[in-house]
């Protein structure tokens, strides 16, 4: 069986590849590598409230600390964390771990699930004819991946640093309309689409709609994340309608499986 610390050896091995001399990782490195712990932590919970079996639950932590490995390749060879500039990272991560055989001491569905998990925790939709054995190990990456991100933005901007988390978005609070029209229509938003901080905020509010799993709902009601992204939009009345039916969906959705 492989522990925790299996993975933690090759992480901090691999990513140690890029430091600079004496300096350290980047900033926006350092981030990516605090991030991928925090998303450890954030899928471990995820796991043990879904009472995963505890091989699962090492697995879930797993894959949660070496989801965003292509980040360090792609950053380094293209300075950006922006995929359709650069790289999918997703597939970049897949590939690094698949060649690293850091987990070849498991057995070939939890291997392919982390895997899976790697490679799909980015992509706009989980595609339909992925594993069935890997589908619950995805959900989770892409649950745990975005409550940490939610809370980030929200440091971010709390610090008066939102630039140097999104330096392509001008730091401006106007809605683009085509936003919330594509929001208003399908519950989805393209990043192409996003003009201002407010467009960023209101697509990552539309997140909430792609979760899966009861505990991560419960978190980010008990975190306030809806109610925390409320306070910095202009409150035009369609942007109502999408709070709202953010929040009802998260209420819903934490309470599936409750018992009664
Ligand atoms: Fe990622």
């Amino acid at each position: 069986m492989m522990s925790m610390n299996d993975a933690l050896d090759w992480f901090q091995a691999y990513t140690r590849e890029f430091e600079s001399e004496g300096g350290g990782l980047e900033p926006l490195l350092a981030l990516k590598w605090s991030h991928s712990f925090s998303v450890s932590l954030e899928a471990g919970r995820i796991a043990r409230g879904m009472r995963f079996a505890p091989d699962s639950i090492v697995h879930a932590e797993i894959l949660g600390l070496l989801h965003d490995v292509g980040r360090f390749p792609q950053f380094r060879d293209f300075g950006t964390f922006y995929d359709a500039a650069s790289v999918d990272h997703g597939e970049l991560g897949w590939k690094t771990v698949s060649e690293a055989l850091v987990l070849s001491s498991l057995e070939d569905a939890a291997r392919l699930a982390i895997l899976d998990g790697i490679r799909y925790h980015n992509k706009k939709e989980i595609p339909l004819d992925i594993r069935p054995s890997s589908l619950g190990m995805v959900r989770l990456i892409r649950d745990a991946d975005k409550l940490d991100v939610f809370e980030l933005v929200q440091r971010y901007l709390d610090e008066g640093r939102i630039r140097e988390l999104l330096p392509r978005i001008p730091e401006t609070w106007e809605i683009n309309g085509a936003v919330v029209d594509s929001l208003m229509e399908t519950g989805r938003a393209s990043y192409s689409q996003v003009r201002s901080v407010a467009d960023f905020l209101l697509v990552q509010l539309s997140w909430v709609f792609d979760m899966n799993y009861p505990p991560a709902f419960r978190r980010v009601l008990d975190r306030g994340v809806i109610e925390r992204i409320e306070t910095r939009l202009p409150l035009e009345p369609r942007v109502r309608t999408i709070i709202e039916k953010a929040r009802t969906f998260a209420r819903s959705s934490a309470a599936e499986g409750e018992v009664a």
